[in-house]
């Protein structure tokens, strides 16, 4: 495929032209950037398939430019729902509903229900709002990496792989969008993100069940995307609580490369290939993703992150970290 078609903001009709003619274009959110197709059309979802190299079990998020368009992808749309996009639309909550019979059957894998979200960059909203169709867009970035919060790092995963990228910057968050399942009895939270708990919990006016992980890959699962290898960059990632325990790590350890990412000066006097201090939680979530790419650009063999408290952010901060130190398993 020729090479990918770079779009300025001031270039956003031909992005929505390409979306509606069936092309593939990758945008920046809020949360990290999205390549996005038509939701209705099979062609433009099994190209995002491919080029991503995505499990096809795995159902993609479909995005919309504001509620209005919500009709035309779910129907039976519960009250709880619209309480939580009256609170939190536009912005980083998914919510999953009963889908809408026009949606490209492998948008949903197979599956009965949506995923649904209204970003609030400024850049996605007025895509969005210009196409006015909904539109599905997984993380932009080759399965199973780190997701992409920069257009050049976009670009280095899926570049001659996709029409189009809009190539502005602004992935505030760093982190995917906060996940809430709405088809059972009670709302279930199937991923983490920058709506914390607490803010779901305050809107339902009780507890909101978490529902775990799997390494069982032979059964269904609440989310597919729960048990697919995520986020590893090619270096080995270690996690640790405190600098004292960072001591002890490393003294059991051969030398190496060695890159380091926390809240905490890390003591001692390592020769660190790259340390990065963060100012706050929301900080380090705003450049974990782009700091374990950068770390591989420069051949980092060891990357060495603190842990965080799970409060806020926090609990989908540890949730990625955890799960770019896991060994690989099978897919
Ligand atoms: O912030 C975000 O959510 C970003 C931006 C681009 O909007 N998108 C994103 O998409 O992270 P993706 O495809 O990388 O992750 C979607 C997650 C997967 O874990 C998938 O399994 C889950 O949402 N998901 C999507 N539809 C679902 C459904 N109908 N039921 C359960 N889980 C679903
Ligand atoms: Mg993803």
């Amino acid at each position: 495929m020729s090479a990918t078609v770079r779009l300025t903001a001031d270039q956003l009709e031909q992005a929505a032209l390409l979306l509606l003619n069936e092309g593939i274009v990758a945008f920046p959110t809020e949360t990290v950037f999205g390549l996005g197709g038509l939701a209705t059309s099979e062609q433009a979802i099994q190209r995002i398939f491919q080029a991503k190299g995505r499990p096809s079990d795995n159902p993609l998020i479909v995005h919309l430019g504001s509620v209005e368009q919500l009709s035309q992808c779910a129907v039976d749309v519960p009250d709880l729902a619209w309480k939580f996009f009256d609170r939190f639309a536009p912005g980083p909550l998914t919510l999953v509903l009963p889908k809408h019979p026009s949606l490209a059957p492998s948008v949903t894998a197979g599956l009965s229900t949506v995923g649904v979200r209204i970003p609030q960059h400024p850049i996605a909203h007025a895509l969005l709002q210009r196409v006015a169709k909904p539109i599905a867009a997984p993380s932009a970035n080759r399965s199973g990496s780190p997701s992409g919060t920069t257009w050049r790092s976009v670009l280095e995963d899926l570049d001659h792989r996709i029409d189009a990228i809009l190539c502005e910057d602004g992935c505030q968050i760093g982190l995917e969008s906060t996940v809430l399942d709405l088809c059972h009895a009670n709302p279930r939270l199937l991923r983490a993100g920058a709506i914390s708990m607490a803010e779901l919990q305050e809107v339902v006016g009780s507890k909101v069940r978490i529902e775990h992980r799997t390494n069982d890959l032979s059964g269904p699962v609440a989310s597919p995307g729960m048990k697919h290898r995520h986020y590893r960059p090619r270096a080995t990632v270690v996690l640790f609580d405190s600098p004292n325990e960072l001591s002890a790590l490393l003294k059991s350890m051969e030398p190496t490369s060695q890159a380091y990412i926390g809240l905490e000066a890390p003591g001692g006097c390592v020769a660190w290939a790259d340390c990065s201090l963060q100012p706050s939680v929301e900080a380090y979530a705003a450049s974990l993703f782009e700091y374990l790419r950068q770390a591989d650009r420069h051949g980092v063999e060891v990357i060495f992150c603190q842990r965080v408290s799970s409060d806020g952010i926090g609990m989908a901060l540890m949730d990625r970290l955890q799960r770019a130190c896991e060994p690989i398993s099978k897919e």
